[in-house]
């Protein structure tokens, strides 16, 4: 299992390119099942999970490639509705593939993900609307076989916004006569990006980025080119280790305005940052103030993907914060790390205490999910003394050439 070993404490300076984001990837790739033509998607992050999709979209008779960040391929020809165990297995959010195909096949077969890391991933929101749109389920030990020829538009109604039913609903929906209207979508820029590309790929899209999402079905895919989003993640987790390491940093490729919840939390602990179209500047000359309280929300709202690195940000600024996770169950499970490494945080159920501390210390510390082991590799730079970070398996899961762009900015961090 690869590590890092990271020699801390030196501010990191310079200039990053934020690539193309990991959750705006993965739905377009699927989505690419749905018009039956070829799709050229740009600015696509080279990751483990990609390759994966990459590897589902092979299966199932599509020929895809994917070279210098853009994906071509076509669907033209499916030869199976079905995702074997061993693919879905290797990422969660495969379940993606489900929508895609039932529109396509008007049947898909996939096998259950089960629980990740962070806490238990149901995707009963995802199988409820289908059950609504007339879509026939059996659940099989886990093993799930729709059949999708008695599809219809409908409207659907989430009980809680998620990312993943909304995307799910939106392809299946391709597929189905008539107009589908989802409320309570989510509302995450990247169900924008997925709306941009199914219109492009000839479907009619529209709400996305409100709580209402139309889609209405055709059988007449096009021909599609399409540029994915910047990961606003990938930002977050740049911005939170300059600021940590007192560096001053120029992140390019950047949307500001999907990233308000954490920009506005950082001006709250007066962080130098300078926005300009698409770059962010940050300085971290002054030391950070903690921040009163943040919540993790659904899209507007402070994202779960960014609590860890926020935390550890907080976890050297001056006086006490507090964080609320409300999203996942299991999303702390980088303070153990932190704490090794000589913060001073305390835990009860999905709140954290974070008293800020003037220095941490090197150790010996473990990735448990992805953006946990981010977390833990921007405290590692920050540390005095030699850190090692094991588990890298995670973090490659969502950040591209992660270790080569920190080291661009001055970083002195190996794999071994
Ligand atoms: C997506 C993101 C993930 C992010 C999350 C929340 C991708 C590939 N992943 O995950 O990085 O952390 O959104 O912003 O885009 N839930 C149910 N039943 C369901 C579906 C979800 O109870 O059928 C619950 C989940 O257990 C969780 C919450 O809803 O507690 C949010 O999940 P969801 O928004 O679906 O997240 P994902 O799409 O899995």
């Amino acid at each position: 299992m690869s590590k890092y070993i990271v020699n801390g404490n030196n501010p990191l300076n310079g200039k990053v390119k934020i690539h193309g984001a990991k959750n705006a990837v993965l739905p377009v790739l699927a989505a690419s099942v749905v018009s039956g033509r070829e799709s050229i998607i740009h600015n696509c992050p080279m990751l483990s999970d990609v390759s994966e999709s990459m590897e589902i979209l092979k299966f199932l008779g599509c020929d895809a490639v994917i070279e210098g960040g853009t994906a071509v391929i076509n669907s033209g020809n499916l030869v199976t509705d079905e995702v074997p165990g061993e693919l879905m297995l290797k990422m969660r959010s495969s379940v993606i593939f489900l929508g895609a195909l039932i529109a396509r096949c008007k049947s898909g077969k996939v096998t259950l993900p089960g629980g990740c890391e962070i806490g238990p991933r149901p995707i009963d929101l995802h199988l409820k609307a289908f059950k609504e749109m007339g879509i026939e389920i059996e659940d099989r030990g886990g093993i799930i076989s729709c059949d999708g020829r008695n599809m219809k538009s409908a409207d659907v109604h989430l009980d809680f916004p998620s990312v993943g039913a909304t995307e799910n609903i939106m392809l299946a929906a391709t597929g189905a006569k008539g107009v589908t209207k989802i409320t309570n979508a989510a509302r995450e820029p990247e169900i924008v990006d997925l709306q941009e590309y199914l219109k492009k790929a000839g479907f009619m899209v529209s709400g996305a980025g409100s709580d209402t999402v139309y889609i209405e079905g055709s059988d007449e895919g096009k021909r599609t080119e399409h540029c994915i989003i910047p990961d606003r993640i990938e930002a977050a987790t740049f911005a939170c280790a300059v600021l940590m390491t007192r560096g001053k940093a120029e992140l390019d490729n950047v949307c500001p305005e999907h990233m308000w919840a954490f920009l506005s939390a950082l001006k709250e602990c007066g962080a130098d940052i300078t926005i300009k179209n698409d770059t962010l500047r940050l300085d971290g000359k002054k030391r950070i103030k903690a921040v009163k309280h943040i919540r993790t929300q659904p899209y507007p709202g402070f994202p779960t993907d960014m609590q860890s690195v926020f935390m550890s940000l907080m976890t050297l600024s001056d006086g006490t914060s507090v964080v609320t996770e409300n999203i996942f169950k299991d999303r702390f499970r980088h303070v153990d790390g932190l704490v090794r490494m000589g913060a001073d945080i305390v835990t009860d159920g999905n709140v954290a205490v974070i008293r800020g501390r003037k220095k941490l210390s090197g150790a010996t510390v473990s990735a448990n999910d992805l953006r946990g082991g981010a977390a833990l590799t921007i405290a590692a730079l920050a540390a005095e003394g030699e850190s090692v970070v094991d588990n890298l398996c995670y973090i490659d899961r969502g950040y591209e050439k992660f270790e080569e762009n920190l080291r661009l900015l001055g970083a002195d961090i190996q794999r071994k």
